[in-house]
């Protein structure tokens, strides 16, 4: 069943996800609910506060996509990656060591059409249980691993555009407040207008 995403202004984005103690059925019938929801969106990630439920959660799939409908198709996985399957499923996830630094476009599913850039940890050592509970370890760097810290901000309550600088935040968030986000199908056309552009350069 596909969820709503719920995007910035709304408050529960800002609430501080709890550990998930039952590994039980529902937890993997929601975990498949918020697959269907990521991929419908075309995003590489999604954490479970994003559909408003406030539990330790994750969701995450950044295997090379169709270029038709993805702004992820030159991401070339490295070594690291690619040795974890996908898509991954992450509860309670703690990053046990960060190292090196790394920068990227990120965007956001609860703050669609937007891109900024953001500092993150080159390579990271995350601990996390998987739907039965059991514990996992693994490093990993490229673009998993930066998805994988922009998720785990969301259960801080945390946005990527909180790590931008504060001029640049302000404008987002003030043109959102003002002029809400443009539809599906208004940020697909400029994707691929954007895409079109490149191509011709
Ligand atoms: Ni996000």
């Amino acid at each position: 069943m596909k969820l709503e995403i719920l995007t910035y202004p709304n408050p529960i984005l800002r609430e501080v996800s709890e550990a998930v103690i039952n590994f039980d059925a529902d937890l993997k019938q929601f975990a498949k609910d918020m697959l269907e929801t990521m991929y419908d969106a075309n995003g590489i990630g999604l954490a479970a506060i994003q559909v408003g439920r406030p539990i330790q959660m994750l969701v995450i799939d950044t295997r090379p996509k169709d270029p038709e409908n993805s702004r992820f198709e030159d991401e070339d996985q490295t070594e690291l990656e690619a040795k974890i399957k996908q898509p991954l499923i992450l509860i309670n996830p703690e990053i046990v060591n960060g190292t090196g630094k790394t920068t990227f476009d990120e965007g956001c599913l609860s703050v669609p059409s937007f891109f900024e850039t953001v500092e993150r940890f080159e390579s990271i050592e995350v601990r996390a249980r998987d739907l039965d509970g059991k514990e996992m370890n693994f490093k990993v760097d490229g673009l998993l691993a930066i998805c994988i810290q922009h998720e785990m901000d969301h259960l801080k309550g945390t946005l990527f555009i909180d790590h931008i600088s504060f001029t640049k935040s302000n404008r987002i968030k003030n043109q959102i407040k003002k002029n809400g986000y443009p539809t599906r199908e208004e940020m697909e056309a400029e994707r691929k207008a954007k895409k079109k552009a490149l191509e011709k350069a």
